[in-house]
């Protein structure tokens, strides 16, 4: 029997993640602090093993969470879900500290001492928070096949119990390779590098590029 999974935030991430979710065989439920705007994707999925429901009920209803917030709201949103519920359970974290600009890229809002992924582990210390996905659009984190090949993806976390949880669901959806860079302090360069991925992506008006690590 496969794990129940909650998304936290009803936002494209959190139901595109729902429905690859859904694709993989999990029992899914999306979380909004108004579960109504979740209907049409209710709608609209194979709604067998899907539900809707607020934040709290989707982190109580969930053996494995994922966090897909406004990454400034993200403690917020773990109080709206109760932060018991987060309790010894993987809480996989793809959200991005990101403070809105007038015109241009979005600058990064965490620094190299405390990164969101930490922030968000020191707030649910008995959590298993990996950090990961974050580094691309969403429609990339569930279809990672592109013209030149499957790219890589990076997480970070401190219970490698965790981190291989998230490194299978990876491999299973098609990356090419998941590299561990360590504890979830590290969890700041997943942040800066979804500032390349944005920065790219503004400079040249385009969206589809991922990453991949070469060696010699
Ligand atoms: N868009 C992408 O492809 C992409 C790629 C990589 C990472 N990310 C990151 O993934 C996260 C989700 O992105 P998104 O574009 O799907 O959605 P989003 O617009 O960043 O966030 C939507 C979610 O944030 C919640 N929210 C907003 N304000 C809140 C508050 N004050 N307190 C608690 N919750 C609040 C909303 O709650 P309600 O449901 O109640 O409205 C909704 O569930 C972000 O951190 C983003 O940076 C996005």
């Amino acid at each position: 029997m496969k794990e129940k999974i909650g998304i936290i935030g009803s936002g494209v991430v959190g139901q595109t993640l729902g429905k690859s979710f859904l694709k993989s065989g999990y029992e899914v439920k999306v979380g909004s602090r108004n579960p109504e705007k979740l209907k049409e994707w209710l709608d609209n999925v194979d709604n067998s093993n899907a539900s809707i429901g607020t934040f709290e009920e989707t982190a109580s209803f969930a053996d494995i969470i994922v966090i897909a917030v406004h990454g400034v709201d993200a403690t917020h949103a773990i109080d709206l879900a109760g932060k018991d519920n987060f309790t010894g359970k993987i809480v996989i974290d793809v959200t991005n500290p990101l403070s809105e600009q007038k015109a241009g890229p979005p600058k990064l809002a965490s620094t190299q001492e405390n990164p969101l992924g930490k922030q968000i582990q020191d707030y649910i210390p008995d959590a298993k928070v990996v950090k990961a996905f974050n580094i691309v659009n969403c429609f990339i984190m569930v279809n990672p096949i592109l013209e030149e090949g499957s790219p890589d993806m990076f997480i970070a976390g401190n219970d490698e119990g965790a981190k291989q949880w998230a490194n299978d669901l990876i491999l299973s959806w098609g990356w090419n390779a998941c590299y561990d860079l360590g504890g979830i302090e590290n969890s700041y360069w997943l942040e800066a590098f979804a500032m390349l991925w944005v920065v790219y992506g503004f400079k040249n008006n385009q969206w589809t590029h991922a990453f991949k690590l070469l060696h010699r």
